[in-house]
């Protein structure tokens, strides 16, 4: 990429011309899955493992899916039927996978910094797809190609995120990268699930009020509450959560505008998103899950194509 970048381990990282080059690659890959053909030769000969230590649905299958897309050799390794179980070290783990001749690891962990410290010990090309509460960046990136597909541009566009920004890595990544793309961003959610230092830092608006962001914003991008993360109580019930946060067809229906729903899955209906406004005419849920696949080509094209920036 642009800034001879090696490996995908955040937003943070990333220059503007970086997030750029991967959605206008992202969507020439859009467009080769639209033909009845949809693989391309662009990484044939490339093997690249997905070591994922966290459980996944849709990112493990969409990076499976783009690498299948790209003719890439795949092998797949999940923790939980794995030797992690009899004590290997990650590190032990990898370099045992990397003399079988791998050269890109697409890797999920629940350590923040897990795929940080991989790249400093080993070889080949890391894609970060989460770690802990840290970043999600393709997540990030996907959900920016879909905003631009919807908006046309990301500058000015006004982007809620509302749930549980604590300990939401895609709501970190989103957050970089719409600030480096000019969006306006704005967090909302429980006092106790917004930590101050970060929105400072980042300089981001805050809202406790869901009402406040939802007449504010064009765009609402809805978290889980990630109750595996939380180790003490943060609020009192998800109900009282549904009731102050939830996005339902009643508050939407209170807004002067329409405005578009996004959601990076998996979903608790119910709770932080009502069924009809998930399954409405301005979710854009689904696309933001078939945007991943050609998003995820691009990432892992340019990334074992350095040459091409
Ligand atoms: C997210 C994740 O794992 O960080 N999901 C995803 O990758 N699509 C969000 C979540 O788990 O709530």
């Amino acid at each position: 990429m642009k800034s001879a970048v090696q490996h995908l381990l955040g937003i943070k990282d990333l220059h503007q011309e970086d997030i750029s080059l991967i959605l206008s690659t992202a969507k020439q890959f859009k467009e080769v899955l639209q033909r009845p053909v949809k693989k391309v030769p662009s990484l044939r000969d490339v093997t690249i493992v997905n070591l994922f230590y966290e459980n996944s649905t849709r990112t493990r299958m969409s990076f499976e899916l783009a690498q299948k897309r790209l003719s890439a050799d795949v092998i797949n390794f999940s923790a939980s039927t794995s030797s992690a179980k009899k004590g290997e070290t990650l590190l032990d783990t990898v370099r045992n996978i990397l003399s079988m001749k791998v050269d890109m690891v697409v890797m999920r962990h629940s350590a923040s910094g897990a795929p940080h410290f991989l790249a400093q010990h080993i070889p080949a090309a890391i894609v970060n797809a989460g770690d802990g509460i840290n970043e999600h960046p393709t997540q990030a990136l996907l959900d920016a190609f879909s905003m631009i597909e919807k908006f046309g541009d990301l500058k000015g566009l006004k982007v809620a995120i509302i749930g549980d920004i604590m300990h939401s890595r895609v709501a970190l990544s989103n957050m970089y990268l719409l600030k480096k793309m000019g969006a306006k961003v704005k967090v909302c959610g429980p006092p106790t699930l917004i930590p101050k230092h970060l929105v400072e830092a980042l300089q981001v608006e805050v809202t406790y009020n869901v009402e406040e962001a939802l007449q504010w914003c064009d765009v609402a991008n809805v978290l889980r509450i990630q109750l595996e993360r939380q180790n003490q109580p943060l609020f009192s019930s998800l109900r009282e959560y549904n009731l102050a946060y939830g996005i339902t067809r009643a508050r939407l229906e209170k807004l002067q505008q329409s405005i578009t729903i996004m959601h990076p899955g998996p979903i608790n209906r119910g709770v932080e998103l009502d069924s009809d406004v998930a399954d409405g005419p301005h979710s854009i849920i689904l696309d933001q899950v078939e945007n991943g696949v050609a998003v995820r080509m691009a990432v892992m094209f340019l990334l074992s194509n350095p040459n091409r920036s």
